[in-house]
């Protein structure tokens, strides 16, 4: 099958994309419209502690990632309010404006009651969608009260969006798995209004979706957008021939363009990415440089060799296959044993979830066995840092590492690596990335690994430990290119181009 792929991931020489081109993108070709996000997860979150309120921003790839498109679109950003002060600082529609110390868009926050929480978010998105569209090995669980509460939800969202589309025209960029029926939920009550939706985690192949009793409304659901968008080209033919498979549709494969009902939805691949210049900038700011010094004295390091890995605690990113690969090479390599010091930062999520509580409790046990086999006076192999940190913590041992592990099972594109090599001003520091990841497309001057297999793993992390200064820095200035690059902007840019083309 050919795919027409407006990949946009651009090759050495072309121009930077930068916060003003997309600014005059959306000035000059989407001028008079009004631009709203919809995403389940919030981009700030109000919480309060001690009677004072905090505002935090969550351990999400998504929000961050936007969060500087919102900043030079403006506009309003529709999401769940999950936040327990988050009611105190809204006004009566639900608005607050964002970012809370230099305000340039407004968050409207959806509020869900605990029940609709439990059954659309932490019931048929994160037991049903997530693990269908991993390949982890976790089976999804298909709860029919789920979806009933899933759709009810989705529909909430709708009255929101179209509550702020009012009589105007409008450009709605809906995220994730979470809201696979908006975008024909809106347009059944005004068919004027333009969608756009990118799914951040793979499609899988037809015969993991096809298992889905909701599959064809999912599907009908997705195709109510004029366009939808995945990570890599790959996700984008897996959809082709789900779709293929499961309904009456006309495919034009050179245009990737699906029809069905006299609509059409172009189906492309996006590679999302962070805002490299703002990651570089803050990476070498005085407070990171105070951080790393503090990390230093806290955990009572000499010269040890860093490794890191930061992950919000989930079962698709591999964390007990990189500890059983720290293990093996503590093992083969017993020299690298009161040398090298690897930290795991990790924010627990969907803890009310049965396979999460699992995860949890594995991922404890194994740094405890690991730790008992080889800690010797002041030294643990093993730090777990279990919460959350601000960004200019996860800034400092970012810098400070001299290895950073991402052995993802399975995942769509995976922003900590892009983060990573952002964050390395000093051109420094080796990347080990699963082949499974959508950024293994883009970073191939990393070390790719399988996290199953534990033994190469264990290999690889020698080598990266190994690599001579000169490698690493090659390999990091290429990695900082791609990045540099592909950054968020040029990701936007491709999706809001796509639409102005459209002429709708
Ligand atoms: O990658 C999928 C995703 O849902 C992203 O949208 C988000 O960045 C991340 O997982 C965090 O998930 P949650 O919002 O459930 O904490």
């Amino acid at each position: 099958m050919r795919i027409f792929n407006t990949d946009t991931m651009s090759t050495a020489g072309e121009a930077n994309w930068t916060r003003e081109g997309l600014q005059h993108l959306v000035t000059t070709k989407l001028a008079g419209r009004l631009f709203i996000v919809v995403s389940n997860r919030e981009p700030y979150i109000h919480t309060s502690a001690g009677g004072e309120i905090q505002c935090l921003v969550p351990a999400s790839g998504l929000t961050v990632a936007l969060d500087p498109v919102m900043r030079s679109c403006g506009g309003v950003w529709i999401a769940h309010g999950s936040g327990n002060a988050d009611r105190d600082v809204v006004d009566e529609k639900g608005h607050v404006s964002v970012p809370p110390d230099e305000p340039s868009y407004t968050l409207r926050r959806v509020w869900l009651t605990k029940e609709e929480e439990e059954g659309y978010y932490l019931g048929f998105s994160n037991q049903a969608l997530w693990p269908l569209c991993h390949i982890a090995y976790t089976p999804p669980n298909f709860d029919e009260s789920h979806w009933n509460t899933y759709r009810r939800v989705n529909q909430l969202f709708a009255g929101a969006v179209l509550d702020e589309v009012g009589d105007k025209q409008a450009i709605v960029f809906i995220q994730d798995y979470h809201l696979a029926l908006l975008s024909r939920l809106i347009k059944a009550k005004n068919a004027r209004v333009i969608t756009a939706q990118f799914w951040h985690i793979p499609w899988p192949n037809p015969e993991a979706f096809r298992i889905c009793p909701w599959g064809e409304e999912i599907l009908d659901g997705l195709l109510g957008n004029n366009i939808l968008g995945f990570h890599i080209g790959y996700h984008c033919e897996n959809f082709l021939e789900t779709v293929r498979r499961m309904l009456e549709v006309k495919i034009d494969y050179e245009r990737s363009a699906v029809s069905r009902g006299g609509e059409t939805t172009l189906v492309r691949s996006f590679p999302i990415s962070v805002d490299f210049d703002r990651i570089a900038i803050d990476a070498r700011r005085q407070e990171v440089v105070k951080e790393i010094e503090q990390i230093r004295r806290r955990w009572r390091l000499s010269d040890e060799i860093i490794g890191i890995g930061i992950d919000r605690i989930d079962y698709t990113k591999g964390i007990p296959h990189r500890f059983r690969a720290l293990d093996k090479l503590f093992t083969k390599y017993p020299e690298y044993q009161k040398r090298l010091v690897f930290f795991q930062l990790g924010e627990p999520s969907r803890v009310h979830i049965k396979k999460y509580k699992e995860l949890n409790a594995e991922i404890d046990d194994l740094v405890e066995e690991i730790n008992w086999k080889y800690e010797s006076d002041n030294w643990r192999p093993i730090i777990y840092v279990r919460e959350h940190l601000p960004p200019t913590a996860l800034l400092g041992f970012q810098r400070l590492a001299d290895f950073c592990i991402v052995s993802s099972l399975h995942d769509g594109m995976n922003l900590v690596a892009k983060e990573f090599v952002s964050s390395r001003v000093d051109n420094d520091g080796v990347l080990i990335l699963s082949r499974f990841t959508g950024a293994a497309r883009e970073l191939t001057e990393a070390l790719l690994v399988n996290p199953y297999a534990i033994d190469d793993f264990a290999e690889t992390i020698k080598r990266a430990i190994e690599m001579p200064r000169g490698e690493r820095q090659e390999r990091m200035r290429k990695l900082r290119q791609i990045v540099r690059q592909n950054n968020i902007y040029r990701w936007a840019g491709g999706i809001l181009s796509e639409l102005a083309d459209l002429k709708l």
